[in-house]
């Protein structure tokens, strides 16, 4: 089970990144323009990599499956953690099967909507394949049923690829997800610090820490030991 994160946000990426339980980063096109413009693309996936130092998934735009490899090897001399995201299609296996068997660089099958297209994924030899868990429920399916499909039938023929759910669009998703056999969900930044929250939580550490206020400025429980220090010095009379 594992967490990443689902921005391009740099300073959202190192304070999520600082609490240790995230191990990588997705990025796509329109995660990359919600970021201030008049950026480099390459420096900016760069300062990710520098903070996650986990893979971070790069998404192609070219239409055809030849474009997308020109395109993917140049994401992937940036850096050995690039995974390069290819969108699903007959275009996208091409490049997955080309990418995988012929060039050794990781990828990722993008928008995938059904277990039938996370299997061709998985059998083009695709290391992740991305569940939209937000997108099939907006379509009106079960979303969790799509992944625990998915699952089950990757481990009932011993599949190595990966199942990433994205497109969480609540807390319940990441629950559902876990639970139904992703192995990663990625999470956009302000759902992982929600995750870190809860008012009983916050009132239950208030009425601890104000009780220990109280002990500490009333007297009644001392840092400091109340015992004597058994030192030699104290102990010479003894050996007389
Ligand atoms: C992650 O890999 C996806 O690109 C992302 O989660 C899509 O989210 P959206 O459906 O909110 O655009």
């Amino acid at each position: 089970m594992q967490i990443f994160i689902d921005t391009a946000n740099v300073d959202e990426i190192r304070e999520a990144s600082s609490w240790g339980c995230v191990s990588g980063a997705t990025t796509n096109p329109k995660i990359m323009s919600q970021e201030e413009g008049g950026y480099s693309f390459r420096e900016k996936i760069e300062e990710i990599l520098e903070i996650v130092k986990n893979p971070v998934s790069v998404e192609v735009t070219a239409e055809d499956w030849k474009g997308m490899v020109e395109e993917a090897k140049e994401y992937a001399g940036w850096d050995k953690n690039i995974v390069i995201k290819i969108p699903m299609g007959s275009e996208g296996l091409k490049a997955v099967n080309a990418l995988e068997r012929e060039e050794n660089m990781r990828t990722n099958v993008t928008a995938i909507m059904a277990t039938n297209q996370a299997l061709l994924a998985a059998l083009s030899g695709a290391s992740y394949a991305s569940i939209f868990f937000g997108r099939v429920s907006d379509m009106g399916y079960d979303a969790a049923e799509v992944v625990r499909q998915t699952a089950e039938l990757f481990k009932l023929h011993q599949t190595e690829t990966k199942i990433i759910v994205g497109s969480v669009r609540s807390l319940m998703d990441i629950n559902r997800a876990f639970l139904a056999g992703a192995d990663i969900v990625t999470v956009p930044f302000k759902f992982l610090k929600m995750m870190t929250q809860n008012p009983k939580t916050e009132a239950t550490i208030q009425e601890f820490n104000s009780i220990w206020k109280e002990l500490r400025e009333s007297g009644a429980i001392k840092l400091e030991t109340t015992k004597q220090r058994v030192t030699p010095t104290s102990l010479s009379f003894v050996r007389r």
